[in-house]
């Protein structure tokens, strides 16, 4: 974004959040940054601008009407970016409730918010002002090997609570920009990478599995194939669509890193082998498990992302190789950080979520319900 604005950020303490607040502070922007802090919000992935005059953090929740509404009343945003959700499918399949509370009320409660203020602004505000919604590709389900890539006009076709949540939040925003005119924007991202991501995903679990000797959870046959993208990348392309995206439109975001999972991990072990040569679990792919697959599994993701590139201009800057690379990195060196995320309830989902798996052989998956917005 090229002036200096306000912006109101939701769920700003988590990994995509973070990261995106962290480069609006850098660009001089101000950011009023709502999160409930759930298990996955995380003040320390800011402490570099915890003094900065132009971040002020507010925890509350985004179902919280008066607090959404007293926020844009006192700080004028020009523009509301929307990342609060619950993130991960495996919770959403052990407890969905928390899911359809956050991504779907949640939104609602913002969307209703967004428009009151958006109607009280002068013209001239009303003209800059823009509501972005960051979603996911999980909306359009899933891909055989011989399958196009998803595009904007790829049909709905969620599979996991989550992606339903999400892409029923999606088509809230649509009916605001059809109905009621609110200038909001929508990106469906792929699977996002790098610093601050929370240890349940895939990429940070198995760095931190590894680390400790502990085993390498991979489910099913480990073929399923997810479009990679560093964390960054998703970032920039927020920006240009906050700045020169087209109102009303929906643009696919992806990296073109098309990876098999047991590719991501022993790609993972490998460099885990290079940068750790003296530790007791090289190689770190003798640690990899096969375990029970998730239910409802997507096959591939794939994101065509020639609308955004040719139309706005944004391309990823990170190869999935630089990319991890530096993620392995960043993990090696925060120690601490992970130390101060896994604690307490984090053993407590890590037990529910691999016991399951790795005991039950064959018969039904069954996962205790975790409450996920809890800590
Ligand atoms: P995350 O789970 O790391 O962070 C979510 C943040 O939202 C946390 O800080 C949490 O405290 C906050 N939050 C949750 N419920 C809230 C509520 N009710 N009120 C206020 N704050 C609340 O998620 P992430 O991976 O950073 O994803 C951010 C957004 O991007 C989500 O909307 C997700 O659907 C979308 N997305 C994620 C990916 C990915 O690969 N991680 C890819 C595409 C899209
Ligand atoms: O595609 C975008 C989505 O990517 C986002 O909308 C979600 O918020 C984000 O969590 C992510 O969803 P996935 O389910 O693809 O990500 P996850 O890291 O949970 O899993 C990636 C793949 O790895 C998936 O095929 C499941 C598999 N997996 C995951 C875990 C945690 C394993 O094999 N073992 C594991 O322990």
């Amino acid at each position: 974004m090229s002036s200096h604005h306000t912006l109101l950020i939701t769920g700003g303490a988590g990994f995509i959040g973070s990261n995106f607040v962290l480069s609006a502070i850098a660009q001089g922007h101000r950011v009023v940054n709502l999160d409930a802090l759930t298990y996955a919000g995380n003040l320390g992935n800011l402490s570099s601008i915890e003094s900065n005059p132009n971040h002020i953090f507010v925890q509350g929740n985004i179902n919280d009407r008066d607090l959404v509404e007293r926020l844009l009343s006192e700080h004028h945003p020009s523009a509301i970016v929307h990342f609060a959700a619950e993130s991960h499918v495996d919770r959403s399949i052990a407890g969905p409730e928390a899911f359809l509370k956050t991504n779907i009320d949640g939104t609602f409660t913002l969307l209703r918010a967004a428009r009151a203020y958006y109607e009280s602004l002068a013209p001239e505000a009303r003209m800059g002002f823009r509501f972005l919604h960051v979603s996911t590709d999980e909306v359009y389900g899933t891909l055989a090997p011989e399958d196009p890539a998803f595009h904007e006009k790829t049909p709905y076709a969620p599979n996991s609570p989550y992606a339903a949540s999400k892409a029923a939040s999606d088509m809230l925003v649509r009916a605001w920009v059809h109905t009621y005119k609110l200038p909001a924007l929508i990106t469906n991202c792929s699977n996002n990478y790098g610093p601050f991501q929370f240890p349940e995903k895939l990429i940070p679990l198995m760095i931190l599995n590894a680390l400790a000797g502990k085993p390498l959870p991979v489910y099913g046959d480990g073929q399923q194939v997810r479009d990679w993208l560093f964390v960054t990348d998703h970032c920039t392309a927020i920006s240009a669509v906050l700045e020169n995206g087209q109102i009303g439109e929906t643009y696919n975001v992806g990296g073109g890193n098309q990876r098999a999972n047991l590719d991501v991990v022993n790609t993972v072990c490998a460099l885990l082998d290079e940068l750790r040569p003296d530790s007791p679990f090289v190689p770190h792919g003798q640690l990899i498990t096969y375990v029970q697959d998730r239910p409802g599994h997507d096959r591939r993701y794939a994101i065509d992302a020639r609308k955004i590139e040719s139309e706005l201009g944004w391309h990823a800057a990170e190869s999935f190789e630089t990319g991890l690379r530096k993620t392995v990195q960043w993990y090696l060196n925060h120690p601490d950080w992970l130390d101060n995320v896994t604690s307490g309830a984090y053993q407590q989902w890590v037990t529910k979520n691999y016991a399951a798996r790795t005991e039950a052989a064959t018969g039904d998956y069954a996962v205790a319900p975790v409450e996920a917005g809890a800590k």
